[in-house]
């Protein structure tokens, strides 16, 4: 029977997902994905071995998914991942060139661990298999597998944003890297906003004709579908969570530790795409306006570091921990702190107790191609009494929830207006804001989401 195949960067075994806080939205959502359809996931191991992936593929099978992976060298890690996907993709991706490199090493890199997944992945796929690859550390792999030979269907998947052809075009290099998309058979694309920015790409830049009707892109002969397809959260397994011991004493824990003020919430990988200097802005801003309310209001951001090796990554930690400790050490009282910092991750169920004793959610990302963590905030909220979310226009999802208390994560004075807003909202609006908002997560969840597009791509 013909299965599904799927590559991804980064694999994370079911016995792992203890972690699911700290890894971003793919790791969960394929998790997902693979246990309906039998199937294997392949990709990096997350190790470092001397040989690289060229040291052999470890299976593995737990919860019903079997994952296929192979550790990296040292240098493939430093030129490939931290190099050209995270120094160069992803701040590119989600508008900063400020922060973008163009290394041409890190370039190479690139595509030597883009042809080593080829190599590696190519025993595993059988005839009529549907082959999915996931993001941007692989746009080019699905080149790779046609020049192995590889007829089968394959899709490919971006989690993050497509930037504006005006931003797109500074990287060198650009028109190769998209017309080996075009060897695909669908791409998907979390937003309409994301996917027209492909579209404008195509036709401007390749001159490829585009059918913005169907999202058929047409260039020497070979049309690929291009679509949108906003990812969503793993509802059941989700609810589940908040049924445990587990979470019910994290929620207690955070409720008992609050006493009379209200907690807010964050939740994010430190990355500067998250918007957390400038969120901590925004609350600073809220208690120069408010300075009485800092017996009120309490914000506990939960912030996992991530990619640590690439220095975008350490600036934008020590900022932050300056700017948290400087509106600690200015707004505190003897038994009051406004601001409560963590750095490290909580498993699903802890987060969903979290997320059910803050009354308030702050996601402010200053782009962010979906961002489940304002999904997953909704979903855990009691009906009777649920909390507000206050979500950056510039995240996918803003697109879906408008019932959010949306915000320009930039501006100080909107994110402190919100937060007063949150904290004075009437019951009856804020069941209201959330009845629309539980719906859209509640149906348009991840399995919906895998079908659409597993749908599409066996064509
Ligand atoms: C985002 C990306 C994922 C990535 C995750 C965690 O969600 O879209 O591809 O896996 O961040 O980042 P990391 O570098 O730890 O894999």
């Amino acid at each position: 029977m013909a299965k599904l195949v799927v590559i991804s960067n980064r694999v994370a075994v079911p016995k792992a997902r203890g972690a699911a806080g700290a890894q971003g939205g793919l790791a969960g959502a394929l998790n997902s994905a693979l246990r309906k359809h039998s199937g294997v996931w392949f990709g990096w191991s997350g190790q470092e071995s001397e040989e690289g992936a060229g040291g052999g593929i470890d299976t593995q099978t737990h919860d019903g998914v079997t994952t296929a992976t192979v550790d990296l060298s040292k240098r493939d890690i430093d030129e490939y991942y931290n190099g050209y996907a995270n120094a160069t993709l992803w701040p590119l991706f989600h508008y900063r060139l400020d922060l973008t490199e163009y290394e041409r090493e890190t370039g190479k890199g690139y595509e030597r661990v883009n042809e080593a997944f080829a190599e590696a992945v190519t025993p595993l796929i059988e005839e009529d298999d549907l082959v999915w690859v996931h993001d941007y550390h692989l746009i080019p792999l699905g080149e790779r597998l046609r020049s192995r030979g590889i007829t089968n269907r394959i899709g490919f998947f971006l989690h993050i944003p497509w930037p504006p052809t005006r931003l797109f075009v500074s990287l060198p290099y650009h028109e190769r890297l998209v017309r080996t998309m075009l060897q695909y058979d669908l791409i998907g694309f979390q937003t309409q906003e994301w996917l027209d920015s492909f579209l404008h790409y195509c036709t401007k830049e390749l001159g490829a004709e585009v059918d913005e009707a169907t999202g058929s892109v047409t260039l020497d002969g070979r049309t690929v579908t291009a679509r949108a397809y906003p990812i969503g959260i793993d509802w059941d397994h989700f609810q589940a969570q908040g049924d445990t011991g587990e979470s019910r004493q994290a929620e207690q824990r955070l409720l008992s530790s609050t006493r009379r003020r209200t907690a807010m919430i964050g939740v994010d990988r430190l990355d500067y795409s998250k918007g957390l200097p400038e969120r901590i802005d925004g609350i600073g801003r809220f208690f120069d306006q408010h300075p009485e309310r800092v017996r009120d209001l309490v914000y506990i951001q939960v912030a996992p570091p991530s990619r640590e090796d690439v220095e975008s990554y350490q600036q934008i930690r020590t900022l932050l921990e300056q700017k948290t400790g400087q509106i600690n050490g200015a707004r505190s009282e003897v038994d009051v702190v406004p601001i409560r910092y963590v750095n490290r991750g909580y498993t699903h169920a802890q987060l969903y107790g979290f997320f059910r004793a803050a009354k308030i959610g702050l996601v402010t990302p200053l782009r962010d191609g979906m961002n489940l963590v304002a999904k997953e905030y909704v979903a855990a909220q009691d009906p009777d009494d649920p909390g507000v979310l206050i979500l950056s226009r510039f995240a996918g999802a803003a697109q879906q929830l408008e019932d959010a208390v949306l915000v320009n994560p930039h501006s100080p004075d909107d994110v402190a207006h919100a937060i007063g807003r949150a904290l004075d909202m009437t019951l009856d609006e804020r069941r209201a804001r959330y009845d629309k908002m539980v719906r859209t997560v509640h149906d348009e969840n991840v399995q919906n989401w895998t079908e659409d597009f597993v749908t599409d791509l066996t064509g």
